[in-house]
């Protein structure tokens, strides 16, 4: 059994949709498990010249042969989940735990009217009241809407009794409620661990950590953010970017910040990086899919990456399509 784990290791947005697609393609899972928050994520896939937004199902379901799967810990918006089945056409493919808690109107309209979901910008989805109230033990199962009968299933038997297993988590460490920039951050902890746990896989079971990373920053919604520069300044450097969900601006740091970047794989575990998005810091490598393609100043970027973080740079995004890849994993002998 290989099980293969992507998280964000920024603020979200690193690219995980993209990433998640290519690792479809290339490693063929049986199964692909949603973990992490819920429709409050926003991927983004491109594949064959087509754009997919996708903020429930499985990123990777562009991959055909692959069971779909949304693990018990993710919040359930029942509409959202029943219009991405039409538009993408995926019939019964995608199954949900019957544990998933379930997001009601009630949620997302007290998500939408509360000061304090002001205060932090959420995507107004409804995850903060959704969480309390599975803390307080008042919040519904996805079973508790007829519509979703035909989905239900055991998350925790469909990976655990498979031989290849991609796990997408969304979200990324810095908005992690346990280790991020509290109380700006969502409503659960989105490192690799909790992930796996909201699918039903043990630690024992995870072979690779994948930590997404962009190759500069953006952050949306409101909280501390560091080396933050003005909307003209990231248009300068062509690193002004919008959200999928809420279509906001987002704020923009062109660089790394290391110090977060170092914490996330060490929490994380990971052991191997996808940089994203080395051709927008590096226009000279748009499109390149062999390492020795790139220029000099982005292989030294590759390199410090490396350095600071302890964890090697296994895949690189240089561009938007699932294919703008360049795969190192087996040179660098990281498992898939
Ligand atoms: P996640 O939430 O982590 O999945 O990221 P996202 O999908 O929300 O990010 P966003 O909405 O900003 O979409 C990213 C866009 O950038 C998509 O159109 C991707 O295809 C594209 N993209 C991803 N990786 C790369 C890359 O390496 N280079 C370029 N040029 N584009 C990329
Ligand atoms: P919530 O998750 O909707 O409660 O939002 C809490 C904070 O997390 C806000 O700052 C959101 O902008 C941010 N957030 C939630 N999900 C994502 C995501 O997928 N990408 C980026 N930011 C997110
Ligand atoms: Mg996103």
């Amino acid at each position: 059994m290989a099980v293969t784990v992507v998280v964000g290791g920024q603020y979200g947005d690193e690219g995980k949709g993209k990433v998640i697609s290519y690792l479809a393609f290339a490693d063929k899972p049986s199964v692909i498990a949603r973990g992490g928050g819920g429709p409050n994520a926003g991927h983004s896939v491109e594949y064959n010249g087509k754009k997919y937004k996708i903020r429930l199902v499985p990123s990777g379901f562009v991959q055909k042969d692959a069971q779909l799967v949304i693990g018990a810990g993710v919040f359930v918006d029942p509409d959202v989940f029943l219009q991405e089945v039409k538009d993408f056409d995926l019939g019964t493919r995608c199954k949900i735990d019957r544990r998933a808690t379930l997001i009601t109107q009630e949620y997302k309209d007290l998500d939408g009217a509360s000061e304090n979901s002001k205060k932090i910008g959420t995507t107004k989805t409804g995850m903060g009241p959704t969480a309390s109230a599975r803390a307080s033990r008042t919040a519904s199962f996805v079973s508790n809407d007829e519509r979703l009968t035909p989905y239900l299933c055991d998350c925790h038997e469909i990976v655990n009794g498979s031989k290849n297993v991609l796990v997408e988590g969304s979200q990324g460490f810095m908005i992690s409620n346990l280790y991020g920039t509290y109380p700006f951050c969502t409503s659960k902890d989105v490192s690799a661990s909790t992930v796996c746990a909201e699918v039903g896989l043990g630690p024992t079971r995870v072979d690779t950590v994948v930590m997404v990373i962009k190759a500069y920053t953006t952050r949306v919604g409101n909280g501390p953010f560091a080396g933050e520069v003005s909307e003209e300044q990231a248009k300068r450097t062509n690193t002004q970017e919008y959200g999928t969900v809420t279509g906001r601006p987002r704020r923009t740091n062109p660089n790394l910040i290391w110090d977060e970047i170092k914490m996330a794989a060490k929490v994380n575990g990971a052991n191997c990086i996808a940089l994203t998005k080395i051709d927008v810091k590096f226009s000279e490598c748009a499109n390149k899919r062999e390492y020795n393609q790139l220029s000099e100043r982005a292989i030294e970027f590759v390199k410090e990456i490396e350095k600071k973080t302890g964890v090697p740079v296994g895949l690189i995004g240089t561009g938007p399509d699932a294919q703008d890849t360049i795969d190192r994993r087996a040179e660098l002998g990281i498992k898939r």
